[in-house]
């Protein structure tokens, strides 16, 4: 019997590596994991009026809808199975004031949205966020006295506003303004209201990043903005800070934690993970999703191929549900496979 060992058996103790990568049967078999429809959350913008469809010029593919126009569009995204929907609104500029108290009108545009859509679409989930920007007259997401973005008076504000989204049929409620105490503040009013189904997805590492601003394009406040947001916003240098903070929302009854951006946060999407244990999201935000598109539309990029990856990679970081722009795009392609 001739011996056909090789030199790499030797060196690799007979241990192959690529034996179950050989065929397409293998390497679907030890596939860790896969993305599927379930994990999709998708932001959409929101704008008064009727029969509006309005494309927003630094993403390209993402529309601000009127309210009729965008309970159509999420009736098909129920139909492709996405499990949940957050809505962003903007807001006529008439309406922003320094504290942001058109989020106290219980019809404002959010609040109507949410009753259109949970009336039209009763099985798609609706996660609304309570966050002031797209309110207030500076861009900021919460009340400022002073040039200063002022904590409790915010989170009285936030949680009052957290129980009329839940009134309009909100189902989880995201609070995206990283005020201290929120979480629990919210989730006293809730329960005092009689929401104790509604939950809370803590925006609870939200990072003072670079990655919003098309986002800010498509609610107007990018140029409203004064300053930044790094009195409030984490800084990207600090996951150790991250962690504690997201612990603080965990105590004060976070029903589910959300790393916010994504891509460039995937070792804070681990760590939460391991830490809480909790489901844990992550938000593919504008700059993410632009920088594929515009690299793709130069043909620079194979976008498809980029944006099931990416996606991917977030549930490979511990992720068990991403908010994306591509949600109808990939819920459409994973239909087709
Ligand atoms: C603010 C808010 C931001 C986003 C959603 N809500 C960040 C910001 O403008 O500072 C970003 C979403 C995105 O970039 O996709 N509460």
């Amino acid at each position: 019997m001739s011996d056909k060992t090789h030199l790499v058996d030797e060196i690799t103790g007979h241990r192959r590596m690529r034996r179950n990568r050989k065929a397409d049967w293998t390497r679907r078999l030890v596939q860790e994991n896969r993305l599927t429809v379930d994990d999709l959350i998708w932001p959409i913008f929101i704008v008064p009026g009727t029969n509006i469809v309005d494309p927003i010029k630094a993403m390209p593919g993402v529309n601000r809808m009127s309210v009729d126009k965008a309970v159509e569009a999420i009736k098909e995204a129920a139909d492709l199975g996405i499990p949940a929907i957050a809505p962003f609104p903007d807001v006529e500029m008439e309406k922003r004031d320094p504290t942001g108290s058109e989020i106290l009108q219980r019809d404002n545009l959010i609040n109507l949205f949410t009753s259109a859509a949970k009336k039209a679409v009763p099985n798609i989930g609706i996660i609304t966020d309570v966050a002031l920007d797209p309110f207030t007259s500076h861009g900021h997401d919460g009340i400022m006295r002073d040039g200063i973005i002022v904590n409790d008076e915010t989170v009285d504000q936030v949680a009052r506003a957290a129980v009329l989204q839940a009134d309009a049929g909100a189902d989880i409620i995201a609070p995206s303004e990283m005020m201290d105490g929120r979480i629990g503040a919210i989730r006293r009013a809730l329960d005092s209201a009689g929401h104790q189904d509604v939950g809370i997805m803590s925006y609870a590492t939200k990072f003072s990043s670079g990655f919003y601003g098309p986002y800010r394009e498509a609610i107007n406040t990018g140029g409203l903005l004064k300053g930044d947001k790094n009195s409030y916003y984490i800084s990207p240098a600090n996951a150790t800070e991250a962690l504690r903070d997201a612990a603080l929302d965990v105590d004060e009854g976070a029903d589910m934690l959300m790393v916010k951006p994504g891509l460039a946060y995937l070792d804070i999407c681990w760590r939460m993970k391991e830490a809480f244990g909790l489901p844990t999201f992550a938000y593919q935000v504008s700059g993410e999703y632009t920088q594929i598109k515009a690299a793709a539309m130069n043909g620079w990029i194979d976008g498809d191929r980029i944006m099931m990856e990416t996606l991917l990679c977030f549930k490979r970081a511990g992720c068990d549900g991403i908010l994306t722009y591509f949600a109808i795009e990939v819920a459409r392609k994973l239909g087709r496979s």
